[in-house]
């Protein structure tokens, strides 16, 4: 994908963790000027070393191969003042009960709005962060214009552009994604977008500002939704003894299905799905609204990973010093991510029950450990094999050619079709 010349713009990105690292890399590579912005010095340190200030398959060559385009500061004045283009991108995490925190969005926004007041140019601010319907308009906009003295849609633009990539793939989500969904309100802002997004091909919505942030909550709640299905009737398959897998893919056949996302184990976790799912219930709760199915969706959801840890009692029914050797902590595969990773639901739920974990993933031990010192990381895969059971929770490729022979093997994932060599071998919902 190339940029025809003089499209190319100057952005900078506020916020480098997974989307703002994947938007900002890409742009560049797709021949803009990129500005990355973040208040953690260690991330602006490593992009300026053309390392990824997270890890994400790809990115790193892409930020070697555009090093010449990027720069980070951490004077969010410095990233802004020539920028046509802004992305806000830092998070949009739970509060305790659930409703969405809006701690960063406010303070970077707040930010933002100062050094705005700083430059006389024309500057968009695109947010890209998960925000609930309004946000951008009744948080983002006054925040901006209050500490900027300016006036939104006027003396700067405002337009949101949610984000869909999938971490552990999101490289190629970038370039290639099944649409892309804009916000805006003034032409000024709506024309930016429009010439950013010229190469790509794929169907571009160009909506209002709170419709475009309900698209992205309804897309991570329907396909929550689908897991959670698809993980109660998984649940039933087993118990009768079908085999989950050839059913989903027979239903997901259906045109009107489709098979993605449509798959049993043991439930979604990570930054977005279980924290979006809970903002919008709470939002319904806000509105006098009963989400009747969104909190099933996460009830689910919750338990889907214990059924491990009763699959492992009807062979141990005692659990106390049994070794269990855990597969897979990151919340799926190819990301050191552990937010609301399943792992972590499963891990509390066998040190309760009193077993010894001895465990391997290739990217996120180092972050499962600062929420487990207490359980044991070991060095190769191999090694996590020599204990009572197995248990598999993210389905890493290297899994896959591991030597299961005489073992017992609780598989989360269906990291393979068929798994012969195992001496037994029991799926979560086959
Ligand atoms: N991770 C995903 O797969 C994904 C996908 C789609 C949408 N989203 C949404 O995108 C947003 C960002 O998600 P993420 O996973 O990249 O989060 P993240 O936690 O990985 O990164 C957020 C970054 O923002 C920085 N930050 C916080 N306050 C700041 C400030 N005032 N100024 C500058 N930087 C600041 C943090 O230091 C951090 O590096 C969230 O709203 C999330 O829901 C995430």
């Amino acid at each position: 994908m190339h940029l025809k010349k003089g499209l190319e713009m100057k952005i900078s990105v506020v916020g480098c963790g997974y989307v703002g690292a994947v938007t900002g890399i890409c742009l560049a590579d797709l021949g803009h000027e990129v500005t990355f912005n973040d208040i953690d010095e260690e991330k602006v340190e490593a992009i300026n070393f053309a390392k990824s200030p997270i890890f994400e398959p790809g990115l790193d060559r892409l930020i070697e191969r555009n090093r010449s385009s990027i720069f980070a500061t951490s004077d969010l004045s410095e990233a802004v003042s020539n920028a046509d283009l802004i992305f806000l991108c830092v998070g949009t995490p739970s509060n305790g009960d659930g409703s969405i925190n809006l701690e960063y969005i406010m303070s970077a926004s707040k930010d933002l709005g100062m050094a705005l007041e700083k430059s006389s140019a024309f500057h968009l601010v695109v947010v890209k962060s998960t925000v609930l319907p309004g946000t951008t308009e009744q948080v983002v906009k006054p925040a901006i214009e209050k500490e900027a003295g300016k006036e939104a849609f006027k003396d700067f633009g405002l337009a949101s552009n949610p984000e869909f990539l999938r971490e552990g793939s999101a490289v190629q989500d970038f370039f290639h994604p099944d649409r892309l969904v804009v916000g805006y309100r003034d032409a000024r802002s709506k024309a930016l977008l429009e010439t950013l997004y010229s190469p790509f091909g794929c169907p571009k919505v160009f909506t209002d500002i709170r419709t475009a942030e309900m698209i992205k909550y309804v897309s991570n709640a329907f396909l929550a939704t689908k897991i959670s299905f698809a993980n109660e009737i998984g649940n039933l398959c087993k118990a009768l003894k079908i085999d989950s897998y050839k059913v989903f893919d027979a239903v997901g056949m259906d045109t009107r299905i489709n098979p993605a996302f449509f798959r049993s184990g043991i439930g979604f976790g990570g930054s977005c799905f279980p924290k979006d799912v809970r903002a919008l219930a709470a939002k319904i709760e806000e509105i006098g609204q009963n989400p009747r199915i969104l909190r099933s969706v996460l009830e689910v959801n919750e338990v889907q990973p214990i059924k491990m840890v009763e699959i492992l009692k009807k062979y141990y029914p005692n659990l106390r010093g049994i070794k269990v050797g855990l597969l897979g902590l990151a919340f799926k595969p190819d990301t050191e991510d552990v937010r609301e990773s399943r792992a972590i639901v499963l891990v509390k739920r066998l040190l309760e029950e009193g077993v010894e974990i001895v465990s391997y993933d290739p990217k996120a031990m180092d972050n499962f450990k600062l929420l487990f010192p207490e359980i044991s990381y070991a060095s190769s895969p191999e090694e996590v094999l020599n204990a009572d059971a197995v248990m598999i929770a993210a389905e890493w490729k290297e899994f896959e050619d591991l030597d299961f022979k005489g073992k017992l093997v609780i598989d989360g994932r269906r990291i393979k079709r068929e798994m012969r060599d195992a001496a037994i071998y029991e799926g979560v919902c086959w």
